[in-house]
């Protein structure tokens, strides 16, 4: 009766991995009990998680192809486009959100456009703006951008505006750390960088108080939503981000989050429910709106 902070399938958003063909569901080596997806199954999956009170998912694209322009982002027939589609026409009620990034289209496998060996910060910005148009013409309630680009939240809200999607909301990956824990993600999505790291981009796990300006930044910008990712390490920035904003704060579980329990109950070292459950109660105590979790579908039927 006295509990201060409870967790409920409606906190939750499920990360899905979705790929091309049909009939293919393959589980992911590096985040057991996870799946590559293709349109079919993935409608399946999400509609299993809906039925649980799961409310939204977050869809991760695996292209056919990946070029220096990541062409397959913001293509019409696009993996992410095309699962928009279908999911939007079979489960009109669920909220979907795509994460917006390069990495996963690029063959360098960086979140921006290389120009002469480095990351151009603006010419990116004009490609994030087109994937966030493409995936709110195919469906998407809210595009998440994860690439931390200066200025990307605002030139996707005006690109939106701008082509009719002034409804589109944007959560925005605001403080998002250059982190080891999202290892086993790269993996699964293929994403990991042919050379270098993306310390240039994503922020020091030392900086707080610059996690916090780059909230502000984003709120700024006219994001209706911010993150903080990864979430347990981070507890100390989403109780910090709390203070600094009423808009709703989400935090990601990243991979390696989920990778390490996972990993420890294996071997039968902790108690899958317990721990997950424990986890996400901690997140949302630290001051988390939602979180973005891989243990989504799991936890929800565990709390119903
Ligand atoms: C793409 C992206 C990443 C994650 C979400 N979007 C990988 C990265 O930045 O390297 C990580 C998610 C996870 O680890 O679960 N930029």
């Amino acid at each position: 009766m006295v509990r201060e902070t409870r967790v409920s399938p409606a906190d939750l958003i499920a990360p899905l991995f979705v790929c091309h063909g049909s009939d293919r569901r393959e589980e992911i080596p590096s985040l057991p009990g996870q799946y590559h997806l293709s349109i079919d199954e993935l409608v399946i999956e999400a509609a299993v998680l809906h039925a649980s009170g799961v409310p939204a998912v977050i869809l991760f694209g695996l292209p056919d192809s990946k070029d220096e322009a990541a062409l397959e982002a913001y293509s019409e027939d696009g993996i992410v486009q095309q699962a928009l589609r279908a999911l939007r026409a079979e489960l009109p009620d669920l909220i979907l959100i795509t994460d917006v990034c390069l990495c996963q289209y690029t063959s360098h496998g960086h979140c921006g456009v290389i120009v002469e060996g480095e990351i151009d910060n603006d010419i990116t910005l004009e490609v994030l703006a087109q994937v966030a148009v493409s995936h709110a013409a195919a469906g998407a309630d809210m595009v998440a951008p994860s690439d931390m680009m200066d200025g990307r939240v605002a030139a996707i809200r005006s690109a939106l505006d701008q082509e009719g999607f002034s409804q589109t909301g944007i959560l925005a990956y605001s403080a998002k750390f250059a982190s080891a824990f999202y290892g086993p993600f790269r993996e699964a999505a293929h994403s990991t960088p042919s050379s270098g790291d993306r310390r240039g981009y994503q922020m020091d796990p030392g900086n707080a108080r610059e996690a916090l300006r780059e909230v502000l930044l984003d709120v700024d910008e006219g994001a209706d939503m911010v993150m903080i990712k990864p979430a347990m390490p981070y507890l100390d920035v989403i109780a910090r981000a709390r203070e600094a904003t009423n808009l709703p704060i989400a935090a990601y579980q990243v991979s390696g989050e989920y990778a390490m329990l996972k990993a420890a109950v294996a071997e039968g070292l902790l108690d899958e429910r317990a721990a997950v459950l424990e986890s996400l109660t901690a997140i949302k105590r630290a001051g988390a709106d939602l979180i973005l979790t891989y243990h989504a579908g799991a936890a929800a039927r565990w709390l119903s």
